[in-house]
């Protein structure tokens, strides 16, 4: 290409090939700068629309439902906009990119045909159901609609926030110790339309989940031994595990007690019932309902109204169930809120300023009269975990205690929890596989009701004021039972 075209004969021809050469060149040049500047063009856009994606995806983690990822949300493609990076615009592409939502229609429940109901509750029901495509057998969980919505049947018809949050939780998670759930149905004519214009009113709304035999307190209650002491640690190990990954994840259970845990005939446990959870970031938002978890799995700073609150409330709930799973009956079967926090001081000891530094300050402990720290006999103070568990080892009842501390900071994580020398030591925690089984309840036919209390509803309003100033004294004047007289006020 170089050298002179052997057509080029006269100097004229050579003149005019090596100019009609250079405007070649010209133009390639031209051609190449234009391509860059389109390749930059491109690359300048992209980076706006990842970084316009990045905050999106920042402010969804920011909203209280929507799920806070611990990964950075974007790396920001760098690099210079020639053809020689479309390689490495190629690998942090795979980095960036999104699941695009995809839309289809919502299936039917007309496609499971009912076996029998599992559990009718105040919140709705769970039946055992097949699933007629593939025969396989599954749990079939109907929400609560909103009342008004419900009733009026308008096409507004929706579910509460419960609901969504509970959809939402389940969608996200995938371990071996959560519940599985496969899909949402509808009831069949919201789900005929809800790919149309027209708007059927959605009746019912069913969460299609792995069918598990059993859940721990229907076994606790029938079972004729109480769990040997290496069968308690494979379950509280499994427990560990599901609530590690659920706080990894930042998501608080706010409901964990035995009618919760599921457990199969393989002796795998899963927590299931995430009507309660929800995401929550570090640190926690500042105002987070007081009203959670079940009355006898509420933790002490719950109890005494705190509103910011974190994982340690899970970790107080994993502490009663253990005293449970030892026990087999509740640990602190509270009346009310009052009778509650009375039973926690009786087994946990009554808070001072040194066990608990600024217990004073939480809303219901202003009106708290208890026995100031400088008196009070290590009796009342002390714990009673040793003596209402002389056959729970050393290191069984170092982590009992630990996880009913009545300072939320002094109890360990779920992570914590997990590499307790209790789970080492002798006996050693049984193999799932050879964990004993048990006659399903879920799968006979049976309606339940239970008289055990439940989650707090919505709207549900927390004790304004309590007076504590009976508690630990006047024993003699109590009317019944050998809790202690608190009055509420
Ligand atoms: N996947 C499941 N497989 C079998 N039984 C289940 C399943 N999910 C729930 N149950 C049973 O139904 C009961 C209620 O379910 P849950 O999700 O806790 O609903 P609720 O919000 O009404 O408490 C559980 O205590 C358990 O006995
Ligand atoms: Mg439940």
């Amino acid at each position: 290409m170089a050298g002179k075209s052997r057509w080029a004969d006269t100097e004229e021809d050579a003149e005019l090939e090596a100019k009609l050469k250079r405007d070649k060149e010209e133009k390639k040049r031209l051609k190449a700068e234009e391509k860059a500047r389109k390749a930059a063009a491109e690359a300048e856009w992209e980076q706006k629309r990842i970084a316009s994606r990045a905050q999106q995806e920042q402010a969804l983690a920011t909203e209280p439902t929507q799920h806070t990822n611990s990964e950075p949300a974007t790396k920001r493609r760098r690099g210079k906009a020639t053809d020689e990076d479309s390689s490495t615009g190629e690998s942090s592409a795979k980095l960036l990119r999104f699941e695009a939502p995809t839309w289809k229609p919502t299936a039917s429940v007309e496609n499971y045909d009912k076996l029998n109901d599992i559990e009718e509750g105040t919140y709705g029901w769970v039946a055992r159901a097949k699933d007629l495509r593939t025969g396989k057998v599954v749990a079939l969980k109907r929400l609560k609609l909103d009342e008004a919505v419900n009733g009026a049947a308008t096409s507004r018809a929706g579910l509460p926030e419960t609901g969504l949050r509970e959809i939402q939780i389940l969608k996200d998670c995938s371990h071996r110790n959560i519940v599985g759930l496969h899909e949402v149905v509808l009831n069949d004519a919201a789900a005929s339309y809800s790919n149309t214009n027209r708007k059927e009113p959605i009746e019912a709304v069913f969460l299609v989940l792995e069918f598990v035999e059993h859940d721990l307190k229907s076994i606790l209650e029938d079972m004729a031994e109480p769990f040997l002491a290496s069968e308690v640690k494979t379950l509280l190990r499994q427990l560990g595990e599901g609530v590690a990954y659920l706080h990894a994840h930042w998501i608080l259970h706010r409901d964990l007690k035995t009618s919760n845990l599921l457990l199969n005939n393989r002796g795998q446990l899963k927590i299931a019932d995430f009507g309660m959870a929800r995401y929550v970031g570090d640190p926690a938002p500042p105002k987070l309902t007081q009203l959670v978890v079940t009355l006898w799995y509420r933790s002490p700073e719950l109890l005494l109204g705190a509103s910011t609150y974190d994982a340690s409330v899970d970790m107080w709930s994993v502490g009663c169930i253990f005293g449970e799973l030892l026990a087999r009956e509740p640990l602190l079967q509270g009346r009310n809120e009052v009778d509650a926090l009375s039973k926690i001081f009786e087994l946990c000891g009554v808070p001072t300023e040194e066990s608990w530094p600024g217990f004073r300050r939480l809303p219901n402990a202003r009106s708290l009269r208890l026995p100031s720290s400088s008196n009070a006999p290590a009796a009342v103070t002390g714990s009673m975990i040793r003596a209402k568990f002389p056959l729970l080892t050393a290191a069984g009842c170092q982590l009992l205690n630990a996880l009913l501390s009545l300072d939320p900071r002094n109890r360990p994580s779920a992570a914590d929890m997990l590499r307790h020398e209790y789970f080492t030591q002798d006996p050693k925690p049984k193999h799932e596989a050879m964990f004993p089984t048990f006659p399903s309840k879920a799968g006979q036919e049976r309606r339940r009701r239970r008289e055990t209390p439940n989650a707090p509803g919505r709207g549900q309003k927390a004790p304004a004021s309590v007076d504590f100033s009976g508690i630990f004294a006047g024993r003699e004047r109590e009317e019944r039972g050998g809790g202690f007289s608190l009055r509420m006020i």
